[in-house]
């Protein structure tokens, strides 16, 4: 959701910033800009849409050695050239790129822009406007961002020219995320290091409600008082190969083949020289110490979280809450007396989730955060992590994310259950083993999926998915893939609640996939498909090996109960890409969805 780079130095910025922003399209974003410097003066172009189309628009011509660029995902006023981002002061002399929501935007157009004439809806153009109005009353530049920057009330992320200043990007931060990069005879500025690693792998972190001073020689960080804050830059441990498509028409489907190759990594890294599974004991000390988990999660987290729940109280006896970031604060439950937060995230990035780990830490209890995403916020302002090691994940579908989340999970329930001294009756290695086998199976039947796809899906309206016990689970997480990507409205649904309402929607011919992957549910699941086919439904029923019967439609490998939905969720995954491919959706983007979600 919206993406900020910036370029200083004594390169032509203006390459340099549209591949920064393609590196950012996964984010989600439905305009985009930019605003390159030179001795002429600040050139701004934006254009409603792909990179593609303000590619075509910039001006080839022109040589510039300092630009910002944005990608927008509309909050603030429909998707349109006007209210694309980069957006200028009336005199243009000062041109601003903004993340975030600015929440009192409408009490300071009130207050300072009474005179003047706003060009877009944006909450971001009162921020330029009203850092003009201070300038013209005198305050130096630096001076006026500050004060700005005081008066606003929500989260920004925000990088700033001045056309009387072709030496400076005036950068600022608070609660939505932002990063400078370091390079010899250039400085950089990204949301996420991904988009600027063409040029460097060095980064600073920002805090909030810090600004930055970014000249091609020097980045100075302060507060904003004005004191000045040294910090140490970071190499971005990422891979240039990890983040391209390779031979992959995209990249979901690479993302979807790489699960395998995912569970063995993080065996790897959380194995010990002894070959046991292990984890930092300060986090087993801090499981073992809660009375209650709480996990706060959105989204396809959410959906493992779910999961992950089941894995905490069978293997590790402690009670487990799974709540939506975006209603916890609403409908908070009471709290145990020693509760222990876990955040699941893929990015690290989610707003609503980051809204309740700081309203936590504000009441003094522990957080976990389980993320792809080392040094992202919710990373840092928990008190431990624990890392997916699922590489960068970029189609906005979330699918080895998903499978890592699960993994992970189940790590710390098997750690926690072992140092509590329970018996799980398994052996965690090997069982992860053998679901990486498994799940290279499955990616090696895409022809069954594909078939399944284009007999269930190129004309239905909707779709119902079902299950039992951790198949519901799963199915949640089946329609969610299958509406995000498809736009076929989907549900998932307990086997059993189906009948106390859904069932009248189904159809003739209305597609019901049915999760059959447990054994102490079977026969009441299959006595769901017949109820829904009696009334017309096209039932495709996923078993497992030892469970299956004439009528299953795709029989999984056979692999432990406990952790089915670590493989039961491909086929769902791969068949909900099939039919967004077959319906000619833009698979890796689809329409109004953002990957790194950082509005509340
Ligand atoms: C967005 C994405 C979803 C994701 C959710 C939570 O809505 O489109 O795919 O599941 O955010 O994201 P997180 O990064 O917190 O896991």
């Amino acid at each position: 959701m919206c993406g900020i780079v910036g370029f200083i130095g004594q390169k032509d910025s203006k390459e340099i910033l549209l591949k920064g922003l393609e590196k950012l399209e996964y984010r989600g974003y439905d305009s985009a800009g930019i605003a390159v410097m030179n001795d002429e003066g600040v050139h701004v172009f934006k254009e409603k849409g792909r990179i593609a189309t303000l590619r075509e628009a910039v001006d080839q011509r022109l040589f510039a050695t300092a630009g910002i660029g944005h990608t927008r995902w509309a909050t603030h006023g429909v998707p349109s050239k006007v209210n694309a981002h980069p957006h200028q002061a009336t005199s243009e002399r000062f041109t601003l790129v903004h993340n975030g929501v600015i929440e009192n935007y409408t009490q300071l157009k009130d207050e300072y822009l009474q005179n003047v004439e706003l060009k877009s809806d944006t909450d971001t153009e009162v921020v330029v406007q009203v850092l003009e109005q201070f300038v013209k009353q005198g305050l130096e530049v630096e001076e006026a961002f500050r004060k700005t920057l005081s008066l606003l009330k929500g989260s920004y992320a925000i990088a700033m020219l001045d056309e009387q200043n072709s030496e400076t990007i005036y950068v600022a931060k608070n609660k939505s995320p932002l990063l400078v990069g370091l390079g010899d005879t250039f400085n950089v500025v990204a949301s996420d290091a991904m988009a600027m690693l063409q040029v460097t792998d060095q980064y600073i972190e920002l805090m909030d409600k810090e600004i930055v001073i970014v000249k091609k020689e020097s980045v100075t960080i302060k507060n904003l008082a004005g004191e000045t804050i040294n910090r140490d830059p970071y190499t971005a441990e990422l891979d240039a190969s990890d983040i391209e498509k390779g031979t992959y028409p995209h990249y979901m489907l690479k993302e979807i083949d790489e699960q395998p190759l995912v569970m063995r990594k993080i065996v790897q890294e959380y194995q010990s020289d002894n070959g046991t599974l292990t984890i930092d004991p300060c986090i087993v000390e801090a499981m073992k110490g809660a009375d209650r988990i709480y996990i706060i999660a959105a989204g396809t987290s959410y959906h493992a979280g779910l999961v992950g729940k089941q894995f905490i109280e069978k293997m590790a006896h402690i009670p487990v809450e799974v709540h939506i970031s975006s209603e916890f604060s609403y409908n908070m439950p009471l709290l145990s007396e020693k509760p222990l937060f876990i955040f699941i995230s893929q990015s690290g990035e989610t707003a609503d989730s980051r809204a309740v780990l700081v309203h936590v830490k504000e009441m003094g209890h522990k957080a976990i955060t389980i993320t792809n995403v080392p040094g992202s916020t919710l990373s840092r302002e928990a008190d431990y992590t624990l890392l997916l090691h699922a590489g960068p994940e970029i189609a906005v579908a979330s699918t080895k994310a998903y499978t890592a989340q699960l993994a992970v999970l189940a790590i710390l329930a098997y750690v926690t259950a072992e140092s509590k001294g329970i018996m799980v009756g398994m052996d965690l290695v090997k069982e992860l083993g053998i679901i990486a086998n498994s799940m290279e199976a499955l990616c090696d039947d895409k022809e069954v999926m594909e078939a399944i796809a284009w007999e269930y899906f190129t004309t239905t309206r909707n779709c119902f998915f079902i299950g039992r016990a951790m198949d519901f689970f799963v199915g949640l997480e089946g329609a969610l893939k299958l509406k995000e990507i498809s736009y076929i409205q989907a549900e998932g649904f307990a086997g059993g609640e189906l009948k106390h309402g859904t069932i009248a929607l189904i159809e003739e011919g209305t597609p019901v996939i049915a999760l059959a992957t447990q054994e102490h549910v079977n026969l009441s699941i299959r006595g769901n498909v017949k109820e829904v086919v009696a009334r017309g439904a096209h039932p495709c029923i996923i078993s497992m090996k030892g469970l299956e019967t004439e009528e299953d439609r795709y029989v999984l490998p056979a692999v432990n109960e406990m952790l089915t939905p670590l493989i039961s969720v491909i086929p769902l995954q791969l068949i909900s890409y099939y039919a967004a491919l077959h319906r000619d959706c833009d698979v890796d983007k689809p329409r109004n969805l953002a990957k790194s979600v950082t509005v509340e």
